[in-house]
């Protein structure tokens, strides 16, 4: 029996427990994970922040190989790798044809339901249905997922490494090069360097931006910040307000564009104040779903002419980004071995959960 790991309920420890998986259904598929990353957003549904149906088994960053074809899945092999899209993305609805496949109509209500397209989960232990986040749950040795949230990779490139595509480096690439309008020889702000804004950095570097300023409370995560491209580093608990040294280090003007990436309602406005006048603020990080905003409209948005914009997943369309991360990486352009601080055993999930907080950890990544 495949193993997983259970959130059972808000503010405990996932439970490692033996579950049965389901055949896949049409249109779905059976993998086997070969890896997977811990990122925020588990640790979010751990602590109520982000509310999914429990019991669930949690992860949404991984891939694997695929051991079982439901019907009508003739795009895809047994034995192909796969990063596993935690929206899955149809190509055909509304959204998908607007080239916003993150919004996909399908891939949101299955990601949203606990379960897969029909928003039942295959996975259930002694004859109990068990959730499945993100339409993934890759924190299972076996999962049962959607074929349209599959994404075939090249079996030269190796399975953490495509689970890092899955969600952080999707996340956090994709809001630099396809959520902003990064201009070459642009200033950004990058608020909170873990595994996504990590990305969110060298996002920004492979579009052109000359000056990128790395925010972040802990001197660990500024110190990788700076290998993965950042120019200028700043740590508010020592370098006092994050906003005065942006406009300082800036000329007076602020940021072309700033992306919160951390998830707080405080650090979104200090992104909205960074941000020059004419400039983004771009919301990457998930705020708890009761946050409110204060925002001078008059100020903030219409005399000063600035944007905020939210990032869904990167802006991604899996399909087309996901080969492209895959090729930066093969290439050497796109930093991925280099986010892996640690790789554990699925049994580790809570320590690394725990661990999240601390300097040295960039990515945990559960090997199969
Ligand atoms: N000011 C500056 N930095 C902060 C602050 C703060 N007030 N609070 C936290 N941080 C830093 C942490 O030190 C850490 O480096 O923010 C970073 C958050 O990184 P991770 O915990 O690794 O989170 P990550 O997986 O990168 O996700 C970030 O994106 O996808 C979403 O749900 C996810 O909201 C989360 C966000
Ligand atoms: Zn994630
Ligand atoms: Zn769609």
């Amino acid at each position: 029996m495949p193993k997983a790991a259970v959130a059972n309920a808000v503010g405990s420890p996932l439970e490692i427990v033996d579950i049965d998986v389901a055949d896949p259904k049409a249109g779905e598929i059976r993998i086997q994970m070969g890896a997977s990353g811990v990122c925020h957003s588990d640790l979010s549904v751990v602590n109520g922040v982000l509310p999914i149906a429990l019991p669930a088994i949690l992860g949404h960053e991984g891939a694997g190989t695929i051991t079982q074809l439901g019907e009508g899945v003739d795009n895809l092999s047994i034995g192909d790798h796969v990063v596993v899209s935690w929206v899955p993305q149809c190509g055909a609805c509304y959204y998908c044809e607007h080239d916003q496949g993150e919004l996909c109509e399908a891939g949101s209500m299955a990601s949203m339901s606990g379960g897969l397209l029909d928003m039942t989960s295959r996975a259930s232990r002694d004859g109990v249905p068990i959730s499945v986040m993100a339409a993934s749950g890759t924190f299972a040795e076996e999962a049962v997922i959607p074929a349209i949230g599959a994404v075939k990779i090249d079996p030269s490139i190796p399975l953490t490494a495509g689970a890092l595509i899955g969600c952080g480096v999707l996340t956090g690439f994709g809001a630099a090069v396809n959520t902003a309008s990064i201009r070459k020889g642009d200033t950004v702000a990058v608020i909170g360097c873990g595994g996504v804004g990590l990305n969110v950095i060298q996002g920004a570097k492979h579009a052109g931006a000359e000056r990128i300023i790395a925010v972040d409370m802990v001197d660990g995560k500024l110190q990788t910040a700076q290998k993965f491209g950042a120019t200028d580093l700043v740590n508010p608990s020592t370098d006092g307000d994050a906003v005065a040294k942006v406009m300082e280090l800036s000329g007076g003007r602020g940021a072309d564009v700033a992306f919160e990436v951390i998830g707080l309602g405080a650090t979104i406005e200090q992104a909205l104040q960074m941000t020059r006048r004419g400039g983004q603020a771009v919301i990457v990080g998930v705020p708890s779903f009761d946050t409110m905003l204060t925002i001078n409209p008059a100020m903030d948005l219409l005399v000063s002419e600035k944007q905020i914009r939210g990032c869904w997943y990167g802006g991604s369309n899996v399909h087309r980004d996901v080969p492209m991360l895959a090729g930066l990486y093969q290439s050497g352009e796109l930093m991925l071995d280099e986010l892996m601080s640690a790789q554990i055993s699925l049994d580790q999930v809570n320590e690394a959960l725990d661990n999240m907080g601390s300097g040295e950890i960039a990515r945990s990544v559960i090997v199969y």
